[in-house]
């Protein structure tokens, strides 16, 4: 198996018929389903809650969930998406008056816990939670929008939380938010990162084809990932 992930991000599906666009994405080989939750104050956009969460795991939905907090506050809705059939829950440290709490009550509601970190937020805030988090989030656009362009030096961030995961010995994946696709995957996954989200790189690629299928897409992103070893 390989130890690349692929995420698509689900906010640049077709809303209207989300159970079916997120089982074609699965069927096309991703890994992890990314579920972008926006409440026009952290960020100014609104997107989906835990209802829209439930619904996934109703329709059949068996991969992982991996819910991105782009809320503030952050606690009220976690146990919320814990029983929604949320799998990762992340969150941004910014938006949390209590950063150490709110991951133990992610944790102690059966999630996986990850911080997120917007291209220029520092990361000291990684030296006193790193050991206790299952994911590390960069973010390389600003949060709000699918669509924008990757920033680059966010790869240099990623060499460097690579660094830090590999000291700890533990299995924290480090993912990549913004402006990824067949195109740059490759260098991302140079810089460290083992797990991709990609929006409107997936889910455009698909809209013209039959029964918007993303096989293509998700290939390309695998042949690119092939060559990094
Ligand atoms: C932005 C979201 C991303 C976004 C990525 O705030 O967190 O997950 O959907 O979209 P693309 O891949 O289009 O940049
Ligand atoms: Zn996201």
């Amino acid at each position: 198996m390989s130890k690349y992930r692929i995420a698509p991000s689900i906010l640049s599906a077709n809303f209207a018929k989300l159970g079916e666009e997120v089982d074609n994405v699965l069927a096309a080989g991703a890994d992890i389903v990314h579920f972008d939750v926006m409440d026009n104050h952290y960020v100014p956009n609104l997107t989906i809650g835990p209802l829209v969460c439930e619904a996934l795991r109703k329709h059949g939905v068996t991969a992982p969930i991996d819910v991105h907090l782009m809320v503030k506050p952050v606690d009220r809705i976690v146990p919320d998406f814990a029983k929604a059939g949320a799998t990762y829950i992340t969150f941004h440290p910014e938006a949390s008056e209590h950063i150490d709490r709110t991951i133990a009550l992610i944790r102690d509601n059966g999630c996986k816990p990850g911080l997120v970190f917007n291209p220029a937020t520092p990361l000291d805030v990684l030296e006193w939670t790193l050991d206790k988090l299952d994911m590390v989030l960069l973010m390389s656009v600003n949060p709000g929008f699918g669509g924008q362009k990757f920033i680059p030096h966010v790869l240099e961030k990623a060499r460097r939380v690579r660094q830090m995961i590999d000291a700890t010995g533990k299995d924290i994946a480090l993912e990549i938010d913004g402006g990824v696709g067949p195109a740059n995957i490759l260098e991302v996954a140079k810089a460290g990162v083992d797990t991709f989200v990609a929006g409107s790189a997936i889910f455009s690629a698909g809209k013209d084809a039959d029964a918007h299928r993303y096989d293509s897409v998700v290939a390309a992103m695998r042949a690119e990932l092939a060559k990094a070893r």
